[in-house]
């Protein structure tokens, strides 16, 4: 975190909150890309239980929470709310009653405080996080986008002009480590879990599918895979065979890891984009990390990833979104509402 120390009198000061899931956050950066402060008050233990996010508990917490966090985001900035210049907010994707909290409170600050309030994408936001890791960074650029509910490629072509070249046909790269993390019986998100097993296992021990890998093809299918590591559990146990857990984590990595890697430099070399950046929860992966930067090597481009908290849910990123639309002007009105399916661009 930084104090703001720029030349300009009075800094852009932004506020931003994000409530799409299971994180109450919220955020002040100056001018774009400083971050004075990112306040993640995180309900995975509370979901951890149920095995995922309970929407109507993700809700209460972040009615619980919202408030104190937006407290603790300005006084850990050291700024008032009258210094703010504009709110921004996640107003989708995601679940519809946590997305509202943000979007109620945004809308109160913003009629109390008379300043501009700006709806926010949550996918742009995570592929916006990258401006915040990287000062030098700037569209073009081939986003792959991996969270827990979208795995999407994504050419950004300027700071509001965005194509989206496909996305999952079912469940996201996030998803799928989840669900199968979930029968090796690992915690909740098994993500970071399965990715630490995979370090001690052998990827080409189970040759787990690959699916749609014809070329030029830009949609993603994990289902597929991930009935394909529950069958081979379930074969083994009904055998009584020993399985070996990393061997399992490490090859159903490397399927999802070939798959994103793959895509994602031919989806730059068709269009003729020389610099990847990786976004989402799923961008923290080491394998997905490691094969991207050997590849991207190999073919002379540039990978571009965020820092670790600024992977998963958080509201900095958000507030860097919603800078680049109030420079555009692009604002909303009172009647900004939550959209659970909102697509990109929108
Ligand atoms: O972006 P995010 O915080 O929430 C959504 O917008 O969905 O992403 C959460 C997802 C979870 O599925 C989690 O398991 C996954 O990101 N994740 C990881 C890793 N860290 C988080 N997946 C694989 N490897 C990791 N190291
Ligand atoms: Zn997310």
């Amino acid at each position: 975190m930084e104090d703001y120390e720029g030349n300009s009198p009075k800094p852009c000061l932004i506020l931003a909150l994000e409530t799409s899931c299971d994180e109450t956050s919220a955020s002040v950066i100056a001018d774009g890309r400083i971050v004075l402060s990112n306040v993640i008050s995180s309900q995975i233990p509370v979901h951890q239980k149920f095995g995922g996010v309970v929407p109507e508990i993700a809700s209460r917490k972040h009615i619980e929470n919202v408030i104190p966090v937006v407290d603790q985001a300005l006084r850990a900035a050291k700024v008032s709310l009258s210094d703010i210049t504009a709110i921004g907010v996640t107003h989708g994707p995601g679940l519809v009653g946590a997305l509202l909290i943000g979007v109620s409170v945004a809308k109160a600050l913003s009629f109390a405080k008379d300043i501009p309030l700006i709806g926010v994408n949550h996918l742009e936001g995570h592929i916006f996080a990258n401006f915040l890791s990287h000062s030098e960074l700037e569209p073009p650029f081939m986003a792959l986008v991996v969270s827990g509910g979208h795995t999407s490629l994504v050419h950004v072509k300027g700071y509001n002009d965005f194509e989206l070249l496909g996305q999952t046909r079912d469940d996201a790269a996030g998803e799928a480590f989840d669900k199968v993390a979930r029968v090796m019986k690992l915690p909740y998100p098994g993500g970071p879990y399965i990715d630490s097993l995979a370090k001690t296992g052998n990827p080409d021990a189970v040759a787990f599918p690959r699916a749609l890998t014809g070329r030029d093809n830009f949609e993603f299918s994990f289902s597929g895979l991930k009935s394909a590591v529950l069958n081979y559990l379930n074969s083994a146990a009904q055998r009584g065979e020993e399985v070996n857990n990393a061997d399992v984590a490490a090859s159903f990595q490397a399927a999802v890891v070939d798959v994103l890697v793959s895509k994602a430099l031919q989806a730059a070399s068709k269009c003729n984009v020389k610099q990847i950046v990786l976004a989402g929860g799923v961008a923290a992966n080491s394998g997905l990390k490691l094969k991207l930067q050997q590849q991207c090597q190999q073919a002379g481009m540039s990978l571009f990833y965020p820092d670790l908290i600024l992977c998963t849910d958080n509201a900095a990123m958000i507030a860097c979104r919603a800078y680049y639309q109030y420079l555009s002007g692009h604002y909303a009105d009172l009647h900004l509402n939550a959209i659970p399916s909102l697509k990109l661009g929108n």
